[in-house]
C-alpha cells in the first residue's frame, strides 16, 4: 500500500512538472546587451507566461520578479510557435526563466546578456548548413553548449526542404545547444537556398525583417552585424538599405561584420560564382570597412587574407590582397554533405574540408577567429560561465599552415 501511494505521489508530482512546451530557442531581433527573444512550441495547455529575473529561483515561478506573455504566436511547421520579446534588460547579466502554462512548467533555463562596455570582450559562433547529416549536426550543436558563446550567427540551410517534420527534428536537435546548467544562446538567423521562402526564417526565428535582411548592434558600439539574404534580389531594396545603414553607422561601431548564405567566390569548383553579391557588396564592404564576412552554402572550409575588389594584373576572380580589406570565412559544414576544397585562390589564406564552425572573440582592439572541428564534441570540456575565452580540454582547433588563429586588428 505504501508503495502504491508513493507511486501515485510521484506520478502526480511528475505530471505537475512535465513540460507542455518544447523546442526551446533564443533568437535576436535587437541588441543582445538589452534584449532577447524566448521562443518555444506550445504542445498543449494555454495561457503560457514567461517568469524571469536576475535571481535564480529554479522552478519556483512565483518568486521571479518579472513576467511576460507571448508578443507573437504563429502556427507553423505543425508547431504552435510562441515568441516573448524581452526588452530593457541589463547588459552583462544572467537572466533566469521558466515557462508556465495551464498544464505545466518548463525546466528553468537562463541566458546572459552581452556586455555594454566596448572595452569588454565577447564570444560568437558563426556557421551554417545543418541539413542532411544528423550526427554531424548534433555534434556541432553539442559543441555550442560547451563553448558558451554570447550569440550564434547561423547562415541558413538548416534543413533539406523545410518540411514540418524536418523543422521539428532540427529544433529537437537544437536542444543539444543548451548547456547542462540550462544556459541557452541566441541565434542570429539568415536564410539559405534550402529555405523555400522568407517566412520559414521569420516564423521559426522571429527575425526583425520580413525579407530576412537586417542589422543588429552588439554592445554600446562594439559591432554591427549585418544579416543579408542571397535568396532574394540582391540589387534594389536590399542593397539600398545596406548602403544607407552602413553610411548611417559609419565610424559609430568598432567592427562591422556580415553573414549571408551564398559565397561570392565559393571554394568548391562545382559551385556557381556569386557574381550578384560580388557586384553589389564587395566594393561596399571595402569602402565601408566591413572587416569580416561569414559565408556558407558550399560545405567546405576557407579563410581568406584581407582582400578588396580589383581587376588589376595581380587580381584573381576580382580580388587582391589588401591590408585594409575584408576577411571572408566559411563555408557552411554544420552537418551538410562536405565537399572538396578544390577552388582556392591566390588570396586564400587556408582551406580544408571537414565539419566545423568559427569561434570568434571580439574586443575593441582585435578579432580572433578560430575554426573549430566539431566531430569530437562529446570529448570536449566546458568553457566556464565566468571565463568565456577559456580554451576547453580536447577542443580540436584547426591548425593549418598559416596558423590556427586569424587575427584581425582594428
Ligand atoms: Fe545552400
Amino acid at each position: 500500500m505504501k508503495n502504491i501511494l508513493l507511486i501515485i505521489t510521484l506520478l502526480i508530482f511528475s505530471a505537475h512538472l512535465s513540460a507542455k512546451t518544447d523546442k526551446y530557442r533564443l533568437t535576436l531581433r535587437d541588441n543582445p546587451s538589452n534584449s532577447m527573444v524566448i521562443a518555444w512550441n506550445q504542445v498543449s495547455g494555454n495561457e503560457p507566461v514567461v517568469y524571469y529575473g536576475t535571481t535564480d529561483h529554479k522552478q519556483d515561478w512565483s518568486k521571479y520578479a518579472m513576467s511576460a506573455k507571448p508578443d507573437r504566436h504563429v502556427d507553423y511547421a505543425e508547431m504552435n510557435n510562441n515568441f516573448v520579446r524581452l526588452h530593457h534588460l541589463t547588459p552583462n547579466t544572467a537572466y533566469y526563466f521558466v515557462i508556465k502554462d495551464s498544464e505545466g512548467l518548463s525546466e528553468r533555463f537562463w541566458f546572459k546578456t552581452t556586455p555594454w562596455d566596448t572595452g569588454e570582450r565577447i564570444s560568437l559562433i558563426a556557421g551554417g548548413d545543418s541539413r542532411s547529416n544528423p550526427d554531424a549536426r548534433r555534434n556541432a550543436n553539442l559543441m555550442v553548449s560547451k563553448l558558451r558563446p554570447h550569440a550564434i550567427l547561423f547562415g541558413g540551410d538548416m534543413t533539406v526542404s523545410g518540411e514540418p517534420h524536418e523543422w521539428q527534428e532540427w529544433l529537437n536537435d537544437w536542444q543539444l545547444t543548451i548547456s547542462p546548467d540550462g544556459r541557452m544562446y541566441p541565434v542570429i538567423a539568415a536564410r539559405g537556398n534550402h529555405e523555400k521562402n522568407n517566412e520559414m526564417i521569420v516564423n521559426i526565428f522571429d527575425v526583425p525583417h520580413k525579407s530576412v535582411y537586417y542589422a543588429i548592434t552588439i554592445g554600446n558600439n562594439l559591432m554591427r552585424t549585418y544579416v543579408l539574404n542571397t535568396e532574394i534580389s540582391i540589387a534594389g531594396n536590399q542593397t539600398a538599405w545596406l548602403k544607407e545603414d552602413l553610411a548611417l553607422n559609419r565610424d559609430k561601431q568598432v567592427w562591422r561584420i556580415a553573414q549571408y548564405h551564398k559565397p561570392m567566390r565559393p571554394h568548391v569548383a562545382s559551385k556557381r560564382e556569386g557574381d550578384g553579391q560580388y557586384a553589389e557588396w564587395a566594393g561596399l564592404f571595402y569602402d565601408e570597412k566591413v572587416q569580416l564576412v561569414v559565408e556558407c552554402d558550399a560545405h567546405t572550409v576557407k579563410s581568406t587574407w584581407p582582400i578588396r575588389p580589383s581587376t588589376g594584373p595581380k587580381s584573381e576572380e576580382g580580388f587582391v590582397r589588401h591590408k585594409n580589406g575584408t576577411v571572408y570565412v566559411g563555408e557552411g559544414c554544420w552537418g551538410a554533405p562536405i565537399r572538396p576544397d578544390d577552388d582556392a585562390k591566390s588570396w586564400t589564406r587556408d582551406h580544408g574540408s571537414f565539419n566545423q564552425f568559427k569561434w570568434i572573440f571580439v574586443d575593441n582592439k582585435s578579432m580572433e577567429l578560430r575554426t573549430i572541428k566539431v566531430d569530437n564534441a562529446k570529448e570536449v570540456g566546458y568553457v566556464p560561465n565566468d571565463d568565456p575565452f577559456f580554451i576547453p580540454e580536447n577542443l580540436d582547433i584547426w591548425s593549418p599552415k598559416n596558423g590556427a588563429v586569424v587575427k584581425i586588428k582594428k
